[in-house]
This record gives C-alpha cells, structure tokens and sequence, in this order.
C-alpha cells in the first residue's frame, strides 16, 4: 500500500474526489495515511474526521514557516507517508520541507500553467479572455505553483460563462485529474527529464 497525506486548508472537495477514486478503484494500491490543515475549521478536515480518517491540525498563523513546516513533516513522517498531496493548501512550502520530500509532493492548480499561478488563477483566465482554461497537477518546488507538470486538463471558456461558472466547470475537471495524477505518479513509470514528465513506455501512458 501507498500511503498519501493529504494537506488541507478549505472546503477540501479535491481530497473528497481522491476519497472516492480509492473507494471506486481507480487509485488502487493507495490509502489515506493522515489529513493535515493548518485551519482548525476547515470543512476538509471536518469531513475527513467524519469518514473516521486520521486528522491532524497544526495551526500556522503567527509561527514561523520552519517551526510550523517542521511539526508539518514529523507528522508525515511518523505516519508513513510516501506521497504528499496538497488540496487547496494555502501555503508556500519551506525548502525543508521539500528537502524531506523529494519529488514526492503534488499540488493541483486551477489553470493552465505556467499561466496564471497564486491566488484565483480561474478569474484570472476569465478576465484575460483566455479561450481555453483548464488545471494542472504539478510536482511541487520552491517556487509558486512552478514544479514539473504530470498532467494538465483543458476547460473551453464559453461566451456565456462569467468567472464562477468557468471556476465550476474546472473543478469538476480538477477532480478527475487529481486522481489520476496520483495514480501515475504512484506507478513509478515515468522518468523527469528537466521539466518534462514522460512516461517511461507509451503503454504507460
Ligand atoms: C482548488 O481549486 C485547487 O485547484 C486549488 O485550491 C482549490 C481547493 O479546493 N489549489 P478544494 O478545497 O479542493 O475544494
């Protein structure tokens, strides 16, 4: 068994969505390790006690980065965890952090990148008057919403649409493609070559 630990800071319908592709057996091999959120009320957490999953709360406002991130890794550490999913985590990771972690962190962002990373990158696109929009699962580096992409997902942008209705429609796009990046990686066929994840016989694809 592959064990995720999943980090947290909101509504947390990304983590439900990996809930539910182990539950259907698209993620087999994988379990839910621990939650982790650094907000003592986020419904994500909430939900995750609910379904009786191990949950953890390490609360980050007014702690410096490396304290707070220290705590944040002891704890994935004691409970085994081979991959770090991050579903709408609203922090920057320490280099610490990475460093305990090597290519074994994921993050889903709601656009195309390298196209509008930080903070409501849907409305962003929107308002750009991008065409085409989309989400992307991303290894996580030091930078923001940067690291090496494993998969990508296109949302077509409607002439009728306004920002929360494309925001909707990528969602529902994010939760296919979270699962399934996760899926990928834990397969361990594919190799990095600088940014490019490849997998490593079509047939993996
Ligand atoms: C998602 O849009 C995700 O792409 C971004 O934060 C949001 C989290 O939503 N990183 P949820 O908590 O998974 O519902």
């Amino acid at each position: 068994m592959k064990r995720l630990g999943i980090l947290l800071s909101g509504r947390g319908s990304n983590f439900l969505a990996i809930v539910r592709a182990i539950a259907e057996g698209r993620l087999n091999g994988a379990e839910i390790a621990v939650v982790v959120s650094n907000v003592a009320a986020a419904p994500g957490l909430a939900a995750a006690a609910a379904l009786g999953l191990t949950t953890r709360c390490f609360l980050s406002r007014g702690r410096p980065r490396a304290d707070h991130d220290a705590d944040v890794i002891a704890c994935l550490r004691e409970h085994r965890v081979d991959l770090v999913c991050l579903a709408g985590y609203m922090r920057l990771l320490s280099p610490a952090f990475i460093a305990a972690f090597p290519d074994r962190i994921l993050n889903i962002h709601p656009s195309l990148l390298p196209a509008f990373p930080g903070l409501d990158a849907q409305t962003q696109a929107f308002d750009y008057g991008c065409k085409v929009a989309g989400c992307t699962v991303h290894f996580v580096d030091e930078h923001l919403d940067h690291g090496v992409i494993v998969l990508q997902r296109a949302v077509p942008v409607l002439d009728t649409d306004n920002a929360p209705a494309l925001a909707e429609r990528i969602l529902e796009q994010e939760h296919l493609a979270y699962p399934e990046a996760i899926a990928r990686v834990l397969s361990g066929k594919y190799r990095i070559q600088g940014r490019r994840f490849e997998a490593i016989s079509p047939s993996d694809l």
